[in-house]
């Protein structure tokens, strides 16, 4: 058992089971779960709101809160009969904090703050991302220094981790997020919301495919932009419809998928090999995606790198992730008061452990 499990203190005692209830209410999934050590999913509830926003072609902040409302309270109670725990055995109370949809923040905030206060357990507020990048606790040990790929619809990231808690954000999108340009992409083709998952399987059927650039930026650099390669599908796509000739959806899909997945793969493996990291975690919705789960299991198998990829479950948005960050602020004491509030731009390199907090 390594030392981060902290299933023992210092002095060899055994320390009592943590059990973290964990809330989600970023953006258009409402979810409540418990979690124990960080590490083991007692209930995991997620309540998506895709089939409302379908009708909008993408979420509306203001029915996201909405949703929230009507369903938060219920999961926790159904949470904690599900567990089979006494509510006075939790020992935290754990809230994404940020980033995300501010009116959808607060609504799990003010519910988490209501439970914690009640009950009179102390409050975690916790980073989303943190979040997507501790999904890979659930399913194994991580080994620092490592290296994050975090690729969803608001983010795209390479983030540096020297040691648990600790990130350093070396490299980010510098327009639109990786699942946010399938969904834009996937809707100038045609296909319903969200489309990351149909323009994935398009690009996987195809047998043509419309060579479209690579965008690598300066030399050295980790950033991505995709708003480029998104412009220039829908010039394609445009210019197809006016000289009226049929589009070549198929083609245009896996032109896309491979240019984006080249460069992601590209640049997160070069991370690996310039900071000497262990293991590379992926995480983020776009996680799901065939091609870039494909192109860099084998990318890592070629050079030997570890590479963790959590369940799909655990990476779209879920609160079992949140119980899992904020177990590592947990241990380290590290609380949040009940004056916390939504912060849709929460830093994560900000929200890393303090230097000189104790294990
Ligand atoms: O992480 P996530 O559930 O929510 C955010 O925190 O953003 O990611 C959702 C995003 C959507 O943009 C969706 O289109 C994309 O992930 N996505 C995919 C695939 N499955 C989901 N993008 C590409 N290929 C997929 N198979
Ligand atoms: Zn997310």
């Amino acid at each position: 058992m390594n030392k981060a499990m902290q299933s023992k203190n210092e002095a060899g005692a055994e320390l009592a089971p943590a059990y973290i209830l964990a809330v989600e209410t970023s953006c258009d999934e409402t979810s409540v779960a418990i979690v124990k050590d960080g590490q083991e999913v007692l209930v995991n509830l997620v309540a998506s709101q895709i089939e409302t926003h379908k009708a909008f072609g993408g979420v509306v902040p203001e029915v996201a809160s909405r949703q929230h409302v009507e369903c938060i309270t219920l999961l926790m109670q159904q949470a904690i009969e599900e567990s089979g725990l006494a509510p006075d055995r939790l020992s935290a109370i754990a809230v994404t904090e940020g980033p995300g949809l501010v009116g959808a923040l607060l609504v799990g905030i003010m519910a988490a703050k209501a439970l914690a206060f009640a009950l009179d357990k102390p409050l975690i507020g916790t980073h989303h991302i943190a979040g997507h990048i501790y999904a890979n606790r659930l399913i194994a040990e991580i080994e620092y220094p490592a290296i994050a790929l975090v690729v969803s619809g608001g983010h795209t990231e390479i983030v540096r981790m020297e040691s648990e808690g600790r990130f350093e954000v070396v490299g980010r999108t510098r327009d639109d997020a990786v699942g946010e340009a399938y969904d834009k992409v996937a809707r100038a083709l045609g296909f319903p919301y969200p489309g990351g998952p149909h323009v994935d399987r398009a690009a996987q059927a195809s047998e043509t495919v419309v060579p479209l650039p690579r965008v690598w930026l300066e030399e050295g650099s980790y950033d991505f932009s995709l708003s480029g390669l998104k412009s220039a599908v829908l010039n394609l796509v445009n210019q197809s419809r006016m000289k009226g000739e049929e589009v070549d959806t198929g083609g245009i899909a896996r032109g896309f998928q491979e240019s984006v997945v080249e460069v992601l793969v590209g640049k997160a493996v070069r991370a690996m090999r310039q900071y000497g990291a262990k293991q590379l975690l992926l995480c983020g919705g776009v996680a799901a995606n065939g091609g870039l789960r494909a192109e860099l299991t084998a990318r890592c198998e070629a050079e030997d790198i570890e590479l963790l990829i959590p369940p799909m479950k655990y990476c779209t948005d879920n609160a079992a992730m949140i119980g899992a960050a904020a177990y590592v602020k947990w241990k380290r004491g590290e609380l949040s008061d009940l004056s916390i509030k939504g912060e849709p731009g929460l830093s994560l390199e900000g929200w890393s452990v303090r230097e000189q907090a104790p294990l």
